[in-house]
């Protein structure tokens, strides 16, 4: 089917879809595909999974995006390029049948509500799969003087928003981010905000450590040999982002390479010992700002009975653990809700936005992003 308007227009109209969602997360570890068919035409479709992939990225491009705030502009700009034509690689090589792709793209940038930026060419994906890309999802919503994030929540509240019961959804990527799900028809907003860092600290930890042999902390078994350094702790929960109230978001700004040089300048590991101790401060320190907030920005809300958890930090047992430990009250489990599960939520969240993109409904929550009214989200390139 040829490329053009008239068959997009054809395509709004037509009750199932098949969406490609794609994600790469600021962990810079890999792009995930999410094959997703809805059926219907308002903001609550039937869907079904139809098949997930994960794809490693390219070392080049891998260690480019760990450290983003240290590309000049014609290197991000190559970059984008050089990304969008392996997404065209990728997408190409799972030879799915599918009528519209939504790509998030890899953020270099995001001090919102001034401005966010995502790249990935797609360009190269429209011209060699001959379908409709949708992109750029964040702009719309910083330009209604919003975050840009996190953008989940609209999915959360598609797929976990209970009649009877609050839940809280919570992601572990580079950042983390929780959404509060108050029960339908409840006078309190679905509000949702990043926590604070999820595993980019952990990680580039982990990355120094070992110089690069491994990139992250399997199951935090490290962290769980070590012991919490409560001063450097304080001392991290000090910092100003951790005062922030929602809405609020984060990125390399606040948690990348510069914070976590300044974190090595006060406590300087010389042996496995203090970098197992550093590890367990850090993961701590993730836990400790999910908590934290939960308690502040939580309380007007009905007890949270459950909490469903995805992203790759959700495999880190010993986290998992700290966090259950921090919430005895509330159930904590992975997220598996018909297919969608803790690793290919966040790509089956972006087909839902470009669902939402094709009917032409709003993807972002204004209590959330604090953007001043609701906007459809994406870009279109044929
Ligand atoms: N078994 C595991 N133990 C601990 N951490 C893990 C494990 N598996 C994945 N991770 C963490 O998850 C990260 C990737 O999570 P992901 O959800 O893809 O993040 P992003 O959305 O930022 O790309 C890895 O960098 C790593 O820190
Ligand atoms: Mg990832």
């Amino acid at each position: 089917m040829e490329n053009s308007l008239e068959n997009l227009t054809q395509l709004h109209q037509t009750e199932r879809v098949r969406i490609v969602g794609m994600m790469t997360g600021t962990s810079a570890d890999g792009l995930d595909l999410c094959l997703v068919e809805f059926t219907g035409m308002d903001r609550f479709p039937e869907y079904r999974v139809v098949e997930t992939r994960e794809m490693a990225l390219p070392p080049e491009l891998s260690t480019a995006f760990k450290r983003p705030l240290e590309l000049s502009l014609s290197q991000a700009t190559e970059l984008s390029f050089r990304l969008g034509e392996w997404y065209a690689e990728q997408v190409l090589s799972c030879g799915w049948d599918f009528h519209l792709i939504a790509s998030h793209g890899q953020t270099l940038v995001h001090a919102p509500p001034r401005y966010t930026l995502q790249i990935g060419e797609p360009g190269y994906m429209a011209q060699r799969l001959k379908k409709p890309v949708v992109y750029d999802f964040r702009t719309a919503d910083v330009v209604l003087n919003g975050q840009g994030a996190p953008l989940i929540p609209v999915v959360d509240e598609y797929l976990y928003r209970d009649s009877e019961e609050a839940r809280l959804c919570l992601n572990i990527g580079g950042i983390a981010n929780m959404t509060l799900l108050p029960p339908k028809s409840h006078s309190l907003p679905v509000i949702a905000w990043d926590t604070g860092p999820g595993n980019t600290l952990m990680d580039r930890a982990m990355v120094t450590w070992t110089e690069g042999e491994l990139s992250y902390d399997a199951d935090g078994k490290n962290a769980r040999a070590g012991c919490v350094n409560q001063t450097l702790l304080e001392w991290l929960l000090q910092h100003p982002y951790c005062q922030k109230q929602p809405p609020k978001s984060a990125g390399q700004e606040e948690f990348g390479s510069p914070f976590f040089q300044k974190i090595i300048n006060r406590f300087s590991p010389h042996n496995a010992g203090d970098w197992q101790n550093l590890l367990a401060t850090l993961t701590e320190f993730t836990a400790c700002c999910i908590n934290r907030d939960l308690e502040r920005f939580g309380a007007d809300y009905p007890p949270f009975k459950h909490l469903f958890v995805g992203g790759g930090g959700s495999r880190n047992v010993y986290l998992m653990e700290r966090l259950q430990k921090m919430l005895p009250r509330v159930t904590i489990e992975p997220v598996e809700e018909a297919g969608v599960t803790q690793d290919n939520k966040e790509a089956f969240g972006f087909a839902y936005l470009g669902y939402l993109w094709l009917r032409q409904l709003s993807g972002n929550l204004p209590s959330v992003t604090g953007a001043r009214e609701p906007a459809v989200l994406g870009k279109l390139c044929l």
